[in-house]
C-alpha cells in the first residue's frame, strides 16, 4: 500500500520528535519515497540532518533560506500523503485557522493530499477547550488524526497525550491511502424527513442523520464521489456534496438527479404525509384538526426500480426482531440490509453507537457488536467495496 508512494512527514516541536525518526524509517521500510519538513521548534528536538541520513534529502526547514523559489508548494505538490507526528497544539492551531507561518505550516496549507496528524502533548494542552476546537475544525476539513493515547509524557508525567506509535502511524496512513471506491459515485439519504402539517409544524420522527452522513464520510474517506441526501442539519461530511431537503418529496426529487454506482438509503423516511398542508398556521380556536394523510412515494424503490446496475443498500430501524428485517430486504430487491432494533440501548436515533445485523438479500444474518457510528460506516462501505470486487 506504501510502496512508491511520496510522503511528507511533518515533524513539529515536541520531545516525541525523536520517534519520527523512526517512523521515517518504517515508512522508507514499507517502500514510501519519504521527504521531511520541520518546524523551528523541531530543530530544537531533533536535527535537520537525522532525516537527511535516513532518506537521503535534505528536510525543508525555511521558507527563505531554500534555493527553490517556492519550496512548500511544492513540497505540497509532491505528496500523495502528508504525515505530521508529532503535531503539536501550535501546529494543529495553525492548520485549523489556515496559519503558514512556517515551512510545516505553509506545507499543510498548500497541499492537496490526505493529510494525518499524530498529537502529542500534555494532557492539560490536549483537554484545553482551545485544542478541543481546533480537532473539530480540523477533523470537519477531513484531516485524519491518530491518538493520542495514554501514557508517558515529558518530565516525568503520566496521562493521554502519548504520541501514536511508529508501527501504528504506518497502519494508519496503509488505511487513508486506501481508496477502494475511487471512481465511483456513491448515493446516501439521510435524517428523518419532515411532512408539513402547515407552515409552522411538521409530522417527523426522531432519526439524527449521524449514521448516514458517518456513511457518506466512510464513503469519501474510501475515495468515492458521494452525493449526500440529507434532512439533517449535521456538517457537511468532509468531501461530500450534500443536498438539504425536508419532505420526502423533496428528497424523491433530489434523489431523481443522481446516477450512482453504489446507493445507501440510511434515511428514515415517513410513510404518509398530510394530504394538505394548511396554508396558515393552524389555529387552536379552530379545534383539533382531522389528519388526513397519504403515502408518500418510496425513495429506495424507485431507485431499485430504474433497473440500472446500482448496489443497493436499505435500512430497517425497527423495533422488534430481526424477521420483520429479513422479509423487507427480500421485498425490497436490495443487495444488503442493514437493520438495527432502535429501542436497544446504545442503538438507534440520535446516539453515537449502533449495533446492527447485516441481511443478505437471502436472509442469511450477521449480527455485529455494538460500534460507534463512523464504525458501522466505515466497515459497511468496506464489505460493499469487496462485494464490488475492489
Ligand atoms: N425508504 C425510502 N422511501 C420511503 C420509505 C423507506 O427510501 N418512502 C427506505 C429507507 O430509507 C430504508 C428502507 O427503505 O432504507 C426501509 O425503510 P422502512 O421505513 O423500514 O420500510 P418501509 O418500506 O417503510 O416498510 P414498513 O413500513 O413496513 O416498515
Amino acid at each position: 500500500m506504501l510502496s512508491g508512494r511520496r510522503v511528507v512527514l511533518g515533524v513539529s516541536g515536541g520531545v516525541a520528535a525523536y520517534k519520527s525518526a523512526y517512523l521515517a524509517r518504517r515508512l522508507l521500510e514499507a517502500g514510501a519515497e519519504v521527504r521531511v519538513v520541520m518546524t523551528p521548534a523541531a530543530q530544537r528536538f531533533i536535527g535537520a540532518q537525522t532525516f537527511a541520513s535516513l532518506t537521503g534529502s535534505h528536510p525543508l526547514t525555511d521558507l527563505f533560506e531554500d534555493p527553490s523559489v517556492s519550496p512548500h508548494t511544492e513540497l505540497a505538490r509532491w505528496a500523495e500523503l502528508v504525515i505530521v507526528a508529532p503535531a503539536t497544539a501550535a501546529t494543529i492551531a495553525r492548520l485549523a485557522h489556515g496559519i503558514a507561518d512556517n515551512a510545516l505550516a505553509a506545507t499543510l496549507l498548500a497541499t492537496r493530499a490526505p493529510v494525518v496528524l499524530a498529537p502529542a502533548m500534555h494532557t492539560e494542552m490536549w483537554e484545553h477547550p482551545a485544542t478541543r476546537r481546533n480537532i473539530s475544525l480540523i477533523e470537519a476539513d477531513g484531516h485524519r488524526i491518530i491518538g493520542p493515547f495514554s501514557g508517558e509524557l515529558a518530565g516525568g508525567d503520566v496521562g493521554i497525550g502519548r504520541v501514536a506509535e511508529p508501527e501504528e502511524i504506518v497502519e494508519f496512513a496503509k488505511t487513508v491511502l486506501h481508496r477502494p471506491l475511487e471512481g465511483l459515485t456513491v448515493l446516501v439519504t439521510a435524517g428523518g424527513t419532515r411532512e408539513a402539517l402547515d407552515p409552522v409544524r411538521y409530522l417527523g420522527n426522531r432519526s439524527s442523520g449521524k449514521m448516514g452522513h458517518a456513511i457518506a464520510a466512510a464513503a469519501a474517506q474510501r475515495g468515492a464521489h458521494v452525493e449526500l441526501v440529507t434532512t439533517s442539519s449535521l456538517p457537511a461530511p468532509p468531501g461530500a456534496n450534500v443536498h438539504r431537503v425536508e419532505s420526502a418529496q423533496e428528497m424523491l426529487e433530489a434523489v431523481e438527479k443522481i446516477h450512482p454506482d453504489i446507493a445507501v438509503f440510511a434515511a428514515a423516511v415517513a410513510d404518509f404525509r398530510p394530504a394538505q398542508a394548511a396554508q396558515d398556521k393552524l389555529s387552536r380556536s379552530d379545534g383539533p384538526p382531522t389528519l388526513v394523510l397519504e403515502p408518500t412515494p418510496d425513495i429506495l424503490a424507485s431507485v431499485v426500480a430504474r433497473g440500472d446496475d446500482i448496489f443497493v443498500v436499505g435500512f430497517a430501524a425497527e423495533t422488534g426482531g430481526v424477521e420483520r428485517a429479513i422479509e423487507k430486504a427480500k421485498r425490497k430487491g436490495v443487495d444488503l440490509m442493514v437493520y438495527n432494533d432502535v429501542t436497544a440501548p446504545g442503538s438507534g436515533f440520535g446516539t453515537d453507537t449502533n449495533q446492527v445485523t447485516l441481511i443478505e438479500p437471502d436472509g442469511t444474518v450477521d449480527r455485529w457488536p455494538q460500534l460507534s457510528k463512523a464504525e458501522v460506516a466505515s466497515r459497511l462501505m468496506e464489505i460493499v467495496a469487496n462485494r464490488l470486487g475492489r
